[in-house]
């Protein structure tokens, strides 16, 4: 018993610490970037699978982007049956972490319907994707790696339609880069994360792995509760205890 209170103890502890090392971090964001890459302006585009998905898991890299003026455009490749109030959610959340409406894009196709078990075409969202990219001149594109964090079968195929597009077009002038999934202990690990992930960083070379400390929290849970009709108590739980509200991990990918 004593055992557990002392183990218990310690990782309150950490918790706190960890959390105060952000927040201190967020007074100091000139400490927080280390790729090269993203010195220069870079018209960014986030592809995701659900309205949402940019406040649970991307917040720590949009409030980075945002906050050093790239210009960041958001490509949400489905919506569900509650269509038009989700729209308007996505739209809200997006404009609580600075990025303005007319950057979000929404696309509704019948052949790409929220839900597990719905296999989305890959040369399909490939050419979604590349409107997009040509249309606002992108060079950097960022996305689920091919896992997607919780294993829903919609990230993946988003993660693989970035894929299909490298693989028909040879981009060769644009930086992709894809959200690390981490294991289900790191992932609930809430703040202590940063930890892990700043030691995980510095065992791969550089310019392949970059990570973002979250500047800003308090928007990340902001943009979450403009999803209103998701934001019930176990989502509170999530974002509070998800490591991806307070760090990222992006890993570039090779093509
Ligand atoms: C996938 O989409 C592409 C492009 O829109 C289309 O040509 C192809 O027939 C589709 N494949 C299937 C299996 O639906």
């Amino acid at each position: 018993m004593a055992w557990l209170v002392m183990i218990a103890s310690l990782i309150l502890v950490t918790w706190i610490v960890s959390l105060f090392t952000i927040l201190i971090l967020s007074f100091f964001p000139f400490t927080n970037h280390r790729a090269a890459p993203l010195r220069k302006r870079n018209n960014v585009l986030l592809v995701i699978a659900h309205p949402d998905d940019e406040s649970m898991f991307f917040t720590p890299t949009i409030n980075f982007l945002t906050s050093r003026r790239h210009n960041v455009q958001v490509l949400c490749l489905s919506i569900d049956g509650k269509g038009n109030i989700r729209k308007k959610e996505l739209f809200q959340a997006c404009v609580a972490l600075k990025v303005p409406m007319q950057q979000v894009k929404i696309v509704n196709h019948p052949d790409l319907q929220d839900g597990f078990g719905k296999v989305w075409n890959h040369s399909l969202l490939a050419n979604i994707i590349e409107e997009q990219i040509t249309s606002h001149c992108i060079n950097m594109i960022i996305t689920f790696d091919n896992y997607g964090v919780s294993g829903h079968c919609n990230h993946r195929d988003v993660h693989y339609g970035v894929r299909q597009l490298l693989y028909d077009t040879l981009q060769k002038d644009i930086d992709v880069w894809e959200l690390v999934s981490t294991n289900i202990l790191r992932k609930y690990s809430g703040p202590i994360d940063i930890w892990l992930t700043m030691i995980w960083a510095m065992l791969h070379s550089s310019g392949t792995i970059q990570y973002f400390v979250n500047e800003h929290p308090r928007r990340s849970y902001r943009a979450m509760a403009q999803h209103a009709s998701q934001w019930v108590w176990f989502r509170k739980l999530f974002v509070t205890l998800s490591s991806y509200t307070y760090v990222n991990t992006l890993r570039k990918i090779q093509h």
